[in-house]
């Protein structure tokens, strides 16, 4: 698979990654299998998909103690990115940002990991009790330790987005980037992108991008929507995000079925390309520190995602996907 460098300390990893969440978290827990789950990631180790994406909150800690069941054999194919800074309790999710705590996660997510260094370590979360100079100078002891290779950001979520309000798309994001990058270099940010959610197109991306800085694309198959593999009589069980996601009701899924029948179209002209693959080329197309994450647990899927760097989308098949209605139905 072609490798892409990402940012200050030029990590080199294969143009796409695994998302490894969907075996963890987030999705209809009765459908995760560890065993399953695992070979997923050997598959992709095998095919080049070298960055792992995890975090300790995905479970939680199993994602990571899952992924440690494979590093402890095969740690120098893998680059691993994982991320502290939110705490799952019985009711809510809550940020921590406090500098003992960082340190404290660090050790605890090396050991799940079976690794004595993890590549890139990202905050998940910023605290907002905790200025987050404060949080990042811990995060940058780490690197100085040698515990960690490189700090990312993750920028996931309403806040990050503003949706409705006057201030640009990941406009906070970025003071936050400005703030941080005093303190230790930056080397990826972690965002929402994709065909359906383009938000950070306008400003997030040309900033990382001016300043060499890598990009992992998270959601980048719209939480599967834009692989043509969800209809709108796909119900989601309670325990599934997508329950209570309003793109995802019946109504929004069916508004939004003009955008997969483009992914479609273009899939066709790549004779038995998939729309998946061609959500992902539409990523890995918008500059060269762009890493997208796609998520599964399934073989067959990373295997067929691992495909898609090789496809490459002409300037038609780009102005196509272009010109595809913006997505109905709330993100937030
Ligand atoms: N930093 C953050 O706050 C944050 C937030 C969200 C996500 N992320 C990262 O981004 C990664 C990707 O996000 P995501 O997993 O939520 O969403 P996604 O990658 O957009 O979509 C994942 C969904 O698509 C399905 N899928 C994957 N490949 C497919 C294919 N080729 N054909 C058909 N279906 C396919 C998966 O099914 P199966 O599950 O059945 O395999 C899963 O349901 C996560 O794993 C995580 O690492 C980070």
């Amino acid at each position: 698979m072609e490798r892409r460098t990402i940012g200050a300390a030029a990590l080199e990893v294969g143009a796409v990654g695994l998302g490894c969440m969907p075996m963890s978290w987030a999705y209809t827990t009765s459908q995760q299998d560890g065993e399953a789950s695992l070979r997923t990631v050997h598959t992709a180790l095998d095919r080049g998909m070298t960055l792992l994406d995890t975090a300790d909150m995905y479970g939680p800690f199993t994602n990571e103690l899952l992924l440690g069941r494979v590093l402890r054999r095969r740690r120098a194919d893998a680059f691993v990115s994982t991320k502290c800074g939110l705490l799952v309790g019985e009711q809510h999710i809550v940020a921590n940002g406090r500098p003992g705590y960082v340190r404290r996660a660090c050790d605890a997510s090396l050991r799940r990991l079976q690794t004595d260094v993890i590549d890139l370590y990202q905050l998940h979360r910023a605290d907002p009790e905790v200025p987050i100079e404060e949080t990042w100078g811990a995060m940058a002891e780490l690197v100085a330790a040698g515990k960690v290779r490189a700090l990312g950001l993750c920028a996931v979520g309403a806040r990050a987005r503003r949706r409705g309000s006057r201030a640009s798309p990941y406009e906070e994001t970025i003071r936050q980037l400005e703030r941080v990058q005093q303190v230790f270099p930056v080397s990826c940010v972690q965002a929402e992108l994709s065909v359906w959610s383009p938000e950070a197109l306008s400003a997030l991306l040309p900033w990382c991008e001016a300043r060499g800085i890598g990009f992992l694309a998270a959601m980048p198959l719209g939480s599967g929507f834009l692989t043509g593999t969800l209809t709108p009589g796909s119900g989601f069980e309670p325990d599934d995000a997508r329950a209570r996601h309003p793109r995802f009701t019946a109504e929004m899924m069916a508004a939004n079925q003009p955008i997969v029948a483009g992914l479609r179209r273009v899939a066709r002209r790549h004779g038995d390309a998939t729309p998946a693959q061609v959500a992902l080329a539409w990523l890995l197309a918008q500059g060269p520190h762009v890493v997208p994450v796609p998520g599964t647990k399934k073989e067959r899927w990373a295997a067929q995602n691992a495909e898609a760097a090789r496809l490459e989308l002409t300037a038609e098949d780009l102005a196509e996907i272009a010109g595809l209605p913006p997505a109905r139905g709330s993100w937030d």
